[in-house]
């Protein structure tokens, strides 16, 4: 009898993602806590629904679908609750229950795709569940999911509709999916918009204005700390050489709030170039950036900054020799050096590094703080670690020998301040290394 009313029945179909109906067990009022019990320990129960009292005494606890509903079905009739009456019925417009009225956004993605599947007679399953986006990025309107989520066959089958019900659930109207940052310099990202026109998002931080393709640009939202914090160098009046501009995410702060003169932005992938180009006329400083499309290696600017941002990871080194070049041969400026440095979290003897004065400025103290977690990422314990400050001096060596090559005469290096920026990676820190480059008199 139960899976004659099972079958004549029309499987879970969606109204609004919600489900318009839900299979459930009928049995006697009295009998409730023990079917609950049971049907809670084989995992069957579906809290996503309540319980729903019936006419003349009886009550129709929601259940999963399962296959092998009919074996258990017979298990409460002849073991669990010997007296009782088990049917299995469909309950229309079932009414969700308070714990699944509460949920956080994962939950809502969770139940939401799984009405879909499941109204589609696909049973649910812990390889879909874990093939759900866990982490995602949240522009405005459109959602950036994860590379490790949604591969499984059945999501391109499911298609459009899967891509609708995931943005209803989340609240945006476009959805794109991340791949890995391509090989090569752009630092290009795969992703591929799944449901929207176009990939263009703007951003608003520290009053700051950033408009981007993000299917074209990279975004590096774990960099908010070294933004803020170069936001708040005393700069005013410098010329800056931003050697890795992209579209913009330390040239702005610079121009913005930290009072740089002028910047010659450097960037090489057209993309970014056009985003650094409406970023700049956004924020209305255009006229204090000249930007220089192509390979900065090459770049025709020499004896110009008081500051060079060399914002690349894992590695700037390439673009150390043009840095040296581009500083004043007067007297010199400072280096924002970025590079992912290998280091373990054994938290054994921090090498107590020299002051760490201003953030990159050549004067003052600094309080200790961490950098915050901005997505990817986590943040990294502020004491400098032995291996930060070994690559610090070696660095400062390495420069201190290109500076003098390049200008034919000795210059003096000073490591300002070894600034953590994020955890990349595990035992892998991107950091920052202020070195401040003075010419010596000759
Ligand atoms: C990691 S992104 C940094 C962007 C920005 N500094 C940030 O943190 O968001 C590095 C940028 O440098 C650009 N780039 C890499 N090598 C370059 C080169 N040799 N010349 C010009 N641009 C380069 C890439 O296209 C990319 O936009």
């Amino acid at each position: 009898m139960a899976a004659a009313l099972l079958g004549a029945s029309e499987k879970g179909t969606l109204k609004d993602g919600k489900a318009t109906e839900v299979s459930a067990v009928v049995t006697e009022t009295r009998f409730t806590q023990l079917y609950r019990e049971y049907l809670e320990k084989q995992q069957l129960l579906d809290k996503r629904h309540r319980v729903k009292k019936l006419p003349g005494g009886t009550v129709a606890l929601p259940v999963v679908e399962e296959t092998f509903i009919e074996q258990h079905l017979q298990e409460l009739k002849m073991h669990v609750a010997p007296e009782s009456t088990c049917v299995l019925a469909r309950i229309q417009n079932p009414l969700l229950s308070k714990r699944a009225q509460l949920r956080s956004p994962a939950q809502k993605l969770r139940s939401a795709v799984r009405c879909l599947v499941e109204g589609r007679g696909v049973p649910w399953s812990a390889g879909l569940e874990r093939d759900l986006p866990r982490a995602w990025q949240r522009h405005g309107d459109l959602l950036l999911v994860s590379e490790d989520s949604f591969r499984a066959p059945l999501w391109e089958e499911l298609g459009q509709e899967l891509w609708e019900t995931v943005a209803a659930a989340l609240g945006v109207r476009r959805l794109a999916k991340r791949g890995r940052v391509a090989p090569g310099g752009t630092r290009t990202p795969r992703v591929t918009l799944l449901l929207g026109d176009d990939g263009w998002v703007e951003h608003v931080d520290d009053g700051i204005r950033y408009t981007f393709d993000v299917t074209q640009c990279m975004f590096c939202p774990g960099n908010v700390t070294e933004k803020l914090r170069v936001a708040s160098l005393p700069c005013a009046g410098e010329v800056l050489v931003d050697l890795y501009a992209g579209i913009g995410y330390f040239t702005l702060p610079f121009l913005v709030h930290a009072g740089v003169a002028f910047v010659h932005a450097c960037e090489w992938n057209p993309h970014a170039v056009a985003a650094l180009r409406r970023n700049l006329e956004l924020n209305g400083v255009a006229d204090r950036c000249q930007i220089h499309a192509g390979d900065n290696r090459k770049l025709d600017l020499e004896d110009r900054a008081d500051r060079v941002n060399l914002g690349l990871i894992p590695s700037c080194q390439e673009g150390w020799p043009v840095a040296c070049r581009v500083l004043r041969r007067d007297r010199g400026g400072v280096l924002h050096i970025h590079h992912n440095v290998e280091a373990f979290p054994d938290p054994g003897p921090r090498v107590k590094g020299p002051p760490q004065p201003p953030r990159g400025s050549p004067s003052g103290g600094e309080e200790p703080r961490s950098a915050a977690d901005c997505g990817r990422g986590t943040p990294v314990t502020v004491a400098p670690k032995v291996e930060w400050r070994r690559w610090a001096e070696s660095a400062e060596a390495q420069i201190g020998i290109l500076l003098e090559q390049l200008h034919g005469k000795p210059w003096r290096t000073r490591i300002l301040h070894i600034e953590p920026v994020k955890s990349y990676a595990p035992h892998v820190d991107h950091v920052v290394l202020d070195l401040e480059c003075r010419p010596l008199p000759s």
